[in-house]
């Protein structure tokens, strides 16, 4: 094989205009795929999906048989251009993992990492050989159903699982097989939309922008991401889709990206309902300019650029240059040399018990635990047990949003692992009828309540206005517990509901997202303690609707709490710190800090910082070692804490271990009053804790 450059120089040489356009084209199977397009070379790419949220549609277009017949047909075209299809495997294949709010929960890459190289080989054996995922859009509103695909709000983490996630996908080699060219979505800036509402406009500051929502694709960037996908957003003024300062200016000035940029959901066409194109062509026009290479769906560049071309609006130079990094990532995919998919791979990569066993474990890190008043949690000495709620018969609907290779039948039945489970001489009860529920809970010692959010009311365009549990579970809830008894509520849920009250009315509280394949094991291993759960949450959970957006590294206010006495900001009618905070969680023992000591109290280059944790309670445990900074003084003002690093320790009861972080200068950086990224000299607090509130402090100079 010729060196990457000249062959795609070679092919690009030959190719005509029309076929150029069709390299850049996307479709959907249906009406809109022709066989004689594929023929005769107008098109680049295939969509396995039927439709804009297309990964709820469980249609059979994926299969081997079907991608190996379309790439026949392209070997049929003269230039012989391999086609790529592309799915959203969002959090899994058939082997469904917890959803990625609940995986940034685990706050354990290399779990991530994993996760995508099982969906990987998965979705690969089924002819894909390009997911749209990850999703690494930083999040600070969770009525916006999408918080759900992400990592959540903090850009420290999602930087981090972003460059997990891509490593997973891609591998070192992306021409091997079983590894898919991963996709960074949805740039950028698309988890501001204004009240929560998915698709609507944003502002969000340059600076703001910089520090905050685009760490993660910067860091999938440098992790080798292939491609990126525009998101659908208007952002402050000008729809994503066309901005040239994201797509051209950052991502390949800056950074140096040489992937493809794929367009979302028609949102190239939607450039002209934005109103900052006049139609179609002139919405093509924009859109190629700006960087946006492949145009999914909505035929705008199909129908035009090969005219635009022709009458000089658009340089046949900018059509080149997105041609070229199209077959540039086809050729790191290795699809010139073998464009097929091997129909045997399916039955020996689908569903492995390797994948199954990874699947249960993220799914027990994933799950976080709230509350464990009287050390209710494990359930243990209770000879009768009442399990309720509307997913006690729950099977695909622990899949969460975007599964649509999950197969509810591969899931094991909650209420058959929690059985498996049980201590032997503990009786379960199980129903999901609320009346019934009311009258065995006399009879039993205590209750276990499976409440939460179906999953069809999170994920693309699922906003809610009222982040409390969906009608009338609060309410089951309290007359449930007036009865006495313990009561330890479990939550599927695919963002952070507003729980204030519920959580008085139960003893024990744990939170399991929506939590994949293996929820149903992972539920009873932790509940009946023969694992224990050790999940933080990757997001603030408010007090009530009306908090949001409440996140845990926002900015001082001239105002702060604590400091005014008389006038700080807060709410007539509410506590304004957070129902939990970013990086909470408990497991069933107890860790202590000590020993805080730092090798100096100036940074220069970098800094030793040191202490001591100790598990001081009766069971091993997993504890995430959390690293905070502030920064007191800056050009611009700078949040009241920053997630710096973090580690995972598993210790033994009465077990000490020192743990060691080096903060670098470059972690300091930010985006200056003057627009440059670089540090300021001042002084610093820095905290060592379990979460964005607790922790050892100490202060440094820089
Ligand atoms: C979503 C994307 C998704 C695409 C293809 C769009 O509606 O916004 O996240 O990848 O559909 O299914």
């Amino acid at each position: 094989m010729p060196s990457s450059e000249p062959f795609i120089e070679n092919l690009l040489a030959q190719m005509t205009l029309e076929e150029k356009v069709g390299q850049l084209n996307q479709v959907n199977p249906g009406p809109g795929l022709h066989p004689d397009m594929i023929r005769q070379g107008l098109l680049g790419s295939v969509l396995n999906a039927s439709c804009a949220l297309a990964g709820q549609s469980t249609e059979e277009l994926d299969d081997v048989a079907n991608s190996n017949r379309l790439q026949r047909l392209a070997q049929e075209a003269r230039l012989k251009i391999p086609l790529l299809f592309g799915r959203d495997v969002i959090h899994g294949y058939r082997t469904v993992f917890p959803i990625p709010l609940g995986q940034a929960a685990a706050f354990d890459p290399d779990m991530t990492e994993a996760a995508a190289s099982v969906a990987a080989r998965e979705a690969s054996s089924e002819g894909i050989k390009w997911t749209f995922a990850p999703m690494l859009d930083i999040a600070r509103d969770p009525r916006w159903g999408r918080i759900a695909e992400g990592n959540g709000e903090d850009p420290l983490l999602g930087a981090r699982l972003a460059a997990a996630a891509v490593r997973g996908y891609q591998g070192s080699d992306l021409s091997q097989p079983d590894r898919i060219v991963a996709c960074a979505k949805h740039y950028a800036g698309y988890g501001a939309a204004e009240g929560g509402r998915d698709y609507e406009a944003g502002e969000i500051s340059e600076s703001t922008l910089r520090d905050v929502y685009l760490p993660p694709y910067e860091s999938a960037v440098r992790a080798g991401v292939g491609t990126l996908m525009s998101a659908f957003i208007d952002l402050n003024g000008f729809p994503a889709t066309a901005n040239r300062h994201l797509l051209t200016e950052v991502l390949r000035g800056e950074w140096g990206f040489d992937g493809f940029v794929v367009s979302d959901w028609e949102s190239v066409k939607e450039l002209v309902y934005h109103g900052v194109a006049e139609d179609d062509a002139h919405a093509a026009r924009l859109a190629l300019h700006a960087g946006l290479d492949m145009d999914m769906v909505s035929n705008a560049y199909s129908s035009t650029l090969a005219a635009s071309v022709r009458n000089g609006q658009v340089p046949v130079e900018e059509l080149d240059l997105a041609v070229r990094r199209v077959l540039r990532v086809k050729q790191r995919a290795g699809l010139f040399e073998n464009p097929f998919t091997d129909p045997k791979r399916r039955a020996r990569d689908l569903l492995r018990p390797d994948a199954r066993q990874l699947a249960r474990k993220l799914a027990r890190e994933s799950m976080v635990l709230l509350k464990n008043d009287g050390d209710l949690l494990p359930l243990k000495d209770f000879r009768r047990v009442l399990v309720a709620g509307p997913f006690v018969p729950a099977r695909g609907e622990l899949f969460g949003a975007w599964t649509p290779n999950g197969r509810a039948e591969d899931v094991t039945p909650l209420e058959q692992s929690l059985r498996q489970t049980a201590p032997k001489d503990m009786e379960l009860w199980f129903t999901d009828k609320n009346d019934l529920a009311l009258h065995l809970a006399h009879e039993v010692d205590a209750i276990v309540l499976l409440m939460g959010e179906h999953p069809v009311r999170s994920g693309e365009n699922c906003n809610v206005s009222d982040l409390g549990l969906p009608p009338g579970q609060a309410e089951f809830i309290s007359t449930i517990s007036a009865l006495g008894k313990p009561v330890i509520l479990v939550i599927f849920a695919g963002r952070p509901l507003a729980i204030s009250q519920t959580m008085a009315h139960a003893q024990a509280a744990l939170y399991a997202w929506h939590p994949g394949i293996e929820g149903g094991a992972a539920l009873a291993e932790v509940l009946f303690g023969l694992e224990a759960p050790s999940g933080r949450l990757p997001v603030t959970f408010p007090r009530a609707t009306g908090q949001v957006p409440v996140y845990y590294n926002h900015k001082n206010s001239g105002r702060p709490i604590g400091l005014n006495g008389k006038f700080p900001t807060r709410y007539g009618d509410l506590l304004t710190s957070p129902l939990f905070p970013f990086g909470f969680g408990l497991t069933y023992t107890t860790f202590e800090y000590t020993d805080l000591h730092l090798d100096a109290d100036r940074l220069r280059g970098k800094l030793g910082i040191r202490l001591k944790v100790t598990n001081t309670g009766r069971r091993p445990g997993r504890e995430v070692v959390q690293l905070y900074t502030r920064d007191l003084v800056g050009s611009l003002t700078r949040p009241v804490r920053e997630l710096k690093d973090f580690q995972a320790l598993e210790l033994l009861p009465c077990e000490s271990r020192m743990v060691d972080f080096t903060l670098t200068e470059e972690q300091l950086a930010f985006t200056r009053l003057d627009g440059t990224r670089g540090t300021e000299p001042g002084s610093f607090h820095l905290w060592v804790g379990p979460d964005s509130q607790r922790g050892l402090q100490a202060a440094f100079r820089l």
